[in-house]
């Protein structure tokens, strides 16, 4: 694939780079999208019969066992060259003294795995579970055959740490994300329909602040003829080739 050469000019003196990733980053480590027809999740599931508060209420086994089988798939799997590349690429701004900002709407934690200290997770994570009476971080509790598993504290039902549709993202994360993506010069929006808000405010935020705007996806999203540059193309092959070009 040939990539602009003004891109890649571009990312060279970049001061600041944000980036925001979607489900399709992992698309390669073989998990399973949200939107795409066929494959995607909600292709198959009933996001409000699994992903919202009044789902877990009316059936938290259903609910706590479509987690746990998604917690086994990401377990299973491991991250792909796209989230290599982004390590790499925050590892050559660092080391300039540039800014790097990971946004992800992706539950995985594979960008954590990869080396990244710092990962603004919009929307949790699925290795951790909360208690969903008093919304605090439960690490451990007795084993049980019981599912939803009970919280050792108060009682009440644990679920996943991950934002369900009708919930309120984490402020700061989100505050962080919103801030990235005003005072960057270059943000990227990787492998993300750009469906679902706030995360889908983002880029437009970047492109109302003047930032260059990179999208990475094969398929065109909202963004598409919005974006500075639209690369049709799996990130695991694009992210690998651009940092090599800006890097060699
Ligand atoms: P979607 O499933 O909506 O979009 C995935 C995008 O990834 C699509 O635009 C694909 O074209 C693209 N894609 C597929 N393979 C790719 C690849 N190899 N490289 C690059 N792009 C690829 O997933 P998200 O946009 O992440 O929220 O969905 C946003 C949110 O909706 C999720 O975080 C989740 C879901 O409901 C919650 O659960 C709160």
């Amino acid at each position: 694939m040939t990539l602009p050469l003004t891109l890649i000019e571009t990312l060279r003196r970049a001061n600041s780079v944000a980036v925001l990733t979607g489900a399709g980053i992992s698309a390669e480590s073989g998990l399973p999208t949200f939107r795409e027809a066929q494959t995607g999740l909600w292709a198959k599931y009933e996001p409000t019969e699994l992903a919202t508060p009044q789902a877990f209420e009316r059936n938290p086994q259903l609910v706590w066992d479509w987690y746990a089988w998604r917690r086994e798939l990401v377990t299973q799997s491991k991250p792909n060259a796209g989230h290599y590349a982004l390590a790499a690429m925050e590892r050559h701004l660092h080391a300039t003294g540039k800014t790097f900002t990971l946004i992800t709407q992706n539950v995985d934690g594979f960008h954590h795995l990869v080396g990244h200290q710092t990962v603004l997770e919009l929307h949790g994570n699925i290795q951790r579970t909360k208690c969903y009476r008093e919304n605090t971080v439960i690490p451990t509790w007795p084993s049980t055959e019981e599912r939803p598993p009970r919280c050792p504290r108060c009682g009440g039902y644990l679920r996943p740490d991950v934002v369900w549709f009708g919930e309120a993202l984490p402020p700061a994360t989100l505050t962080a994300a919103l801030q990235a993506a005003q005072v960057c010069e270059v943000f990227f929006s990787i492998g993300t329909s750009g469906l679902v808000e706030p995360a889908a405010s983002l880029p437009r935020l970047a492109l109302d602040a003047k930032a260059c705007v990179v999208e990475i996806n094969p398929t065109p999203t909202p963004l598409t003829p919005q974006a500075t540059y639209a690369i049709a193309g799996a990130s695991g092959t694009v992210l690998p080739e651009l940092v090599q070009a800006v890097w060699p």
